[in-house]
């Protein structure tokens, strides 16, 4: 028999090699590539029912209003999405294993009573997903489930039917019996999602396709189906906290700045309104090492807890140590601090942890970080009340973020009496009467000095 015809294919990109190569020369990963069959992949003219006729229509006479988003019943899923699920879209939800990407599939499956859905799985037999909706407790007549990882018979029921709402998880264990790669190869993702992609837009039903992540952080096969598909979704948080954030790093149809926050329960997951109001503990008040921020991740502003500790170090070099906060940038705000403040820190250990597990990157925390650091250094508390929005520079100057109005808002909502803010706005439009005092400095010395005076 003659030998089966092989091309090593990069895992990553799905670049590909008639020979085995350590680093990838397309995106520049190592030890990415693995030897698949070769494979004639279906052209675009096959169509999965023999029905995809599409007529050409006048762009001005097309109206995407009449086009509802169906509401999944879940608001934070609603605004990831930009606004409800449309009709044809693939959304690939992405997550690392014990996440949540099951529960919150499922949730959703059992929460849209008011339409078919099909919830197929090739990770766990009808019996355990039966056991998660016992746990989630929640009921809907129209949800059927199925246990199967061939694409073929999947095609059959799909065609038999016809759910409004399709979920597959995951996308890794499908499988196309016309390639003889195994489930989870390159091939195998690439084909399977690009036919599940072509059942969504031939049908007009939304599909969601669960998808894990890599070690580092990545989806397998990624790219190849981050461009397939219209919407990405990561869910992601500390295995340890209960907290999860659904971001949306890709959206045909909507922003992607939007995220959701849910908790994680013994019953499911429930939905974070409000993330202020658990990311500060009004137990803290009092306490040395903690700040708060208020902070705007995606669209939405929110104050957080910014925790510091700082011991002198018991080993040759000081440790630095940060939870959900960029260590570079720590290490930065420690230089600036020791440089324009005159805090001597090269010989303490600094501790940085943000409530929550959650993992922020906006720049506003930058005040909050200094502030929490000092009053852990110094063992005072900072003034009761008291949030913080700023960035701070190179030399120590405080500058001005973005929205500010929105965050001295949250802040004044939550019942803050004092926020410190950059003096840089020119003016700032606050229309309601808000009972927060706004404190305007320009540098860290100035800032440093007024964090412990109370302004009640
Ligand atoms: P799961 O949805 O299976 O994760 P994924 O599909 O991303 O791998 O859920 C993982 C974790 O969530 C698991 O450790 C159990 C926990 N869990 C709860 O805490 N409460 C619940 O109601 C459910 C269903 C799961
Ligand atoms: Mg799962």
């Amino acid at each position: 028999m003659a030998k089966a015809k092989t091309v090593f294919v990069c895992r990553n990109c799905g670049f590909e090699s008639p020979k085995w190569v350590g680093k990838c020369p397309s995106c520049g990963q190592w030890n990415t590539f693995s030897e698949e069959a070769v494979v004639k992949t279906s052209g675009i003219t096959d169509t999965i029912f023999g029905t995809g006729h599409s007529v050409p229509v006048k762009l001005h006479e097309v109206d995407y209003k009449s086009q509802p988003r169906l509401d999944t019943q879940t608001g934070e899923l609603n605004r990831v999405l930009g606004g409800g699920l449309v009709r044809g879209s693939v959304i690939l939800i992405g997550g690392e294993p014990g996440i949540g990407k099951s529960t919150l599939a499922l949730q959703v499956a059992l929460a849209m009573v008011n339409y078919k859905v099909l919830y197929i799985s090739g990770e766990e037999s009808v019996q355990q997903i039966s056991m998660r909706a016992e746990r989630i407790n929640r009921r809907n007549d129209n949800c059927y489930v199925l246990s199967e990882i061939s694409l073929q018979p999947i095609f059959n029921h799909l065609q038999q039917m016809k759910p409004d709402i399709l979920i597959i998880d995951s996308v890794q264990t499908l499988q196309d019996e016309n390639l003889e790669s195994s489930p989870g190869s390159i091939s195998q993702i690439r084909e399977c999602a690009g036919k599940l992609m072509k059942f969504a837009k031939e049908t007009a039903t939304p599909v969601f396709l669960i998808g894990h992540i890599t070690k580092d952080g990545t989806l397998a096969g990624p790219k190849i189906l981050e461009h397939i598909v219209d919407t990405v979704l990561l869910f992601e948080g500390d295995q340890h906290y209960m907290y999860r954030i659904l971001r949306a790093t890709k959206n045909r149809f909507g922003a992607t700045a939007e995220l959701g926050i849910f908790e994680m329960l013994g019953d499911g997951l429930r939905e974070v309104e409000n993330p202020s109001e658990v990311l500060i503990n009004n137990n803290n008040e009092g306490l040395s090492g903690i700040a708060t921020a208020a902070t705007i991740d995606g669209m939405r502003p929110f104050l957080i807890e910014v925790q510091a500790l700082v011991s002198t170090a018991a080993y040759g070099t000081p440790q630095r140590v940060s939870t959900g906060y960029d260590v570079r940038r720590l290490n930065m705000l420690l230089a600036v601090l020791e440089r324009k403040a005159g805090f001597k820190i090269a010989t303490r250990d600094v501790f940085l942890n943000l409530a929550g597990g959650l993992r922020v990157s906006d720049p506003a925390l930058d005040l909050s970080v200094i502030a929490a650091i000092l009053s852990s250094g110094v063992d005072k508390p900072i003034a009761k009340k008291m949030c913080f929005s700023a960035e701070v520079g190179l030399s120590g100057e405080i500058r001005p973020v973005t929205r500010i109005e929105n965050r001295i808002r949250e802040a004044g909502r939550l019942g803050f009496t004092s926020i410190m803010i950059s003096g840089a706005y020119e003016k700032i439009n606050m229309p309601g009467k808000e009972h927060i005092k706004v404190i305007k400095v320009n540098r860290v010395e100035e800032a440093l000095k007024l964090l412990f005076i109370s302004k009640e």
